[in-house]
């Protein structure tokens, strides 16, 4: 497999306003061609990331470069790169077409490419009926397609977007991010895509970078991140897991025991050199997730506890059950055709998970 190419090096960039620092000393590498997610709670600065990047911001402190070349004080306009903003910011006095072919006229490109190029975005976003009609005609959606085509004409090197999806219905949302991943995989170019929707970030990245309070925590494939958080942030953050509080215990192979309130529990530390190497007592987590957690079988051994089911929440093709095990609360998913359907609220059952559906965060 060949390793592709960084386009952007984020190395060490730091960004204040007046003395309050929002981001401190972030590196990143961002992927020719790929889709990357920055994700992270409001305030965690994703906005700031995306406008160092664009140049609508300067860097405190640190570099920005691209294909190696520092471009940190390059002027915006000569950034190969455009941004699709939240409220699309369309020219409400131009047509489609003319907001479309803005980036080109105003480079004095000539007319008949410009009808071209005007003409192959709007198929590209599926909205060649709509050349002539203004931003007000429009549904959210298309409004946002068209800000999509607007960038794209310009052939940048990276799109970046942030939050664009944010103002759209919840169905609207989900076509619009199927269309989005599919125009990224058929023009190649690399997308820099902020939300703070993690179920977003997981269907539309092929990396995330997950912030909190300007720094990055985790940079990771969806599923990296979905089942090796490297912290109890992320771990909390990323999905529904099972955090159960303890002090490391002995290593035990490529598992580590520790002692918690529902007692000694065997949890993974495979790729986890910190946690291998932690002295014993060092505070941690036990990590596992609702889809691990499993109704225990006579030849479950370890991580064996019992708890009471307290609330029952049927979604659809999987049922979560909260369970109460002595004071610790933890989620249990099931498929609602087999086990889901049979628990009771008030319940008490057996619970297990594998050691190895498991891992730890240190706290
Ligand atoms: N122009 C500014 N002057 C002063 N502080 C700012 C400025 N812009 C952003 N900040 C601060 O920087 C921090 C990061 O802001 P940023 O907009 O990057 O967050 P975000 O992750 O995009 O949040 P959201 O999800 O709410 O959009 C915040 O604490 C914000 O108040
Ligand atoms: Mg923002």
């Amino acid at each position: 497999m060949t390793q592709a190419l960084d386009l952007l090096n984020l190395q060490s960039v730091s960004k204040s306003y007046g003395p309050v620092p929002v981001l401190h000393e972030i590196d990143l590498a961002i992927r020719d061609g790929e889709f990357l997610t920055v994700l992270g709670p409001s305030g965690s600065g994703k906005t700031t990331v995306l406008r160092l990047i664009g140049g609508l911001e300067t860097v405190t402190s640190g570099t920005i470069k691209l294909d190696g070349q520092d471009i940190s004080r390059m002027p915006i306009n000569r950034r190969p790169f455009n941004t699709v903003f939240q409220d699309y910011a369309l020219f409400p006095h131009m047509t489609v077409a003319g907001n479309i072919g803005y980036g080109l006229s105003i480079r004095h490109r000539p007319k008949a490419e410009i009808k071209r190029r005007v003409g192959e975005a709007l198929d590209l976003v599926q909205l060649g009926k709509f050349a002539g009609r203004y931003p007000v005609q429009l549904s959210g959606g298309q409004r946002q397609r068209v800000a999509l085509a607007r960038a794209l004409i310009c052939q940048p090197r990276l799109i970046l977007l942030d939050e664009p999806l944010a103002a759209l219905d919840l169905e609207l949302r989900r076509q619009m991010q199927e269309f989005l991943k599919s125009i990224q995989r058929e023009i190649k170019t690399t997308f820099l895509f902020v939300t703070h929707d993690q179920e977003e970030a997981i269907g539309m990245a092929d990396r995330i970078c997950v912030m909190q309070a300007g720094r990055i925590r985790q940079l990771g494939t969806p599923h990296q991140l979905y089942y090796k958080p490297n912290c109890e942030f992320v771990a909390r953050f990323f999905g529904d897991n099972n955090l159960v509080p303890g002090t490391l215990g002995a290593t035990d192979g490529a598992f580590r025991a520790i002692e918690t309130s529902l007692g000694t529990l065997l949890c993974s530390t495979q790729g986890q050199p910190d946690l291998s190497a932690a002295a014993s007592g060092v505070s941690a987590f036990a990590v596992f997730r609702p889809e691990a957690l499993r109704l225990a079988e006579a030849s479950d051994g370890a991580n064996r506890f019992s708890g009471v089911v307290t609330e029952l929440a049927f979604g659809g093709s999987s049922t979560v059950a909260h369970i109460d095990a002595g004071g610790q609360k933890l989620r249990l998913r099931l498929p609602s055709r087999f086990e889901g359907s049979h628990l009771r609220h008030g319940e008490t059952i057996d619970l297990a998970f594998a050691p190895g559906e498991s891992h730890m965060v240190l706290s």
